[in-house]
């Protein structure tokens, strides 16, 4: 595979914004895409805003700060999608990846590699359903993404070994630790955290525990956030689908059955940060 000069990262939500930003502050030309446009709007004011922060704070230059959103181009058109990666972070459904993939290879060159940020969902069902299982990986960034360091590289039984080292490559450039996985749910991170979201509710549902006393007991334990504070920062909808998939793809242990306080959560629309209300109030 050639080298990386050009990034497109599919949905501008909680992930696909952070990860535009990542990717244009270490020198790619960045296309931002959402089907959604108030979502690109969103996301360009929020990319503005962290920049500035970022010079306030002494940690770039404000010719880093221009430099980086001149990088940037916004668009709600797929056929504008071409580049030599495809980062896709859209809502975690396979059918609504597949079907985005399926539209994004036959535009795409034949050397772009096609990466998805899935928390849960198998890359390789991904892959086959868009009929690109070679050049097709994982790239599972961590929330916020312009904070976080780790990015789980996903190899699947039919990666192609370049597009894997390509995508370590593009990882460390964008000052991340990559580090390679397989295709099993949930991957590392989402397959041993789902413990710390499952286990906190039932104590809430079951046992009369308090949320906000919950949160604090784990932060004083060392966590970095309680996991209330942390399901309303990825948001409910995605944490409960992540939840169903690895339960679902483990054969339903009961151990890892999705709770129905996060059913519920996601019913009423409380999303967590992203709708203003989770389990706390934003
Ligand atoms: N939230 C997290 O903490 C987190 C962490 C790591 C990975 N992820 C994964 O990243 C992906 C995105 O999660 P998120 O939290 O950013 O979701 P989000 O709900 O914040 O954003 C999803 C975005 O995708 C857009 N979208 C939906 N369908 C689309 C389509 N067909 N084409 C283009 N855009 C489309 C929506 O308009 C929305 O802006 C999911 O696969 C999720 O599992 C999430």
């Amino acid at each position: 595979m050639g080298s990386v000069q050009s990034v497109c990262v599919c949905g501008a939500g909680t992930m696909g914004s952070g990860i535009a930003q990542v990717a244009a502050m270490a020198g790619f030309a960045t296309i931002q895409f959402d089907v959604n446009e108030d979502m690109l709007a969103k996301s360009r004011s929020s990319i503005e805003k962290n920049l500035a922060i970022m010079v306030e704070k002494g940690r770039i230059s404000s010719e880093q700060r221009q430099q980086a959103l001149g990088l940037i181009h916004f668009t709600a058109k797929t056929e504008n999608c071409i580049a030599d990666l495809i980062i896709e972070a859209i809502i975690e459904n396979l059918d609504a990846k597949t079907a985005l993939f399926q539209k994004l290879v036959p535009i795409n060159s034949s050397k772009t590699i096609f990466a998805t940020n899935t928390s849960s969902i198998s890359v390789s069902a991904i892959a086959k359903g868009c009929g690109e299982e070679k050049r097709m990986a994982g790239m599972h960034f961590f929330n916020p993404a312009p904070l976080m360091k780790l990015v789980e590289v996903i190899h699947t039984a039919q990666t192609d070994d370049t597009v894997t080292e390509t995508l370590v490559a593009v990882a460390k450039q964008m000052g991340k630790t990559p580090v390679i996985c397989s295709d099993s749910p949930g991957f590392i991170v989402n397959r041993v955290a789902r413990h710390y979201y499952l286990e906190a509710m039932e104590l809430v549902e079951k046992y009369g525990a308090d949320i906000a006393t919950t949160d604090a007991v784990m932060e004083a334990a060392g966590f970095k956030m309680g996991p209330f504070k942390l399901m309303d920062l990825i948001g409910m909808d995605i944490n409960y689908s992540v939840s169903n998939i690895v339960w679902e793809a483990l054969g339903k242990p009961e151990r890892l059955k999705p709770s129905t306080m996060q059913r519920q959560k996601v019913e009423a629309g409380e999303l967590g940060r992203k709708t203003g209300k989770g389990f706390y109030k934003y």
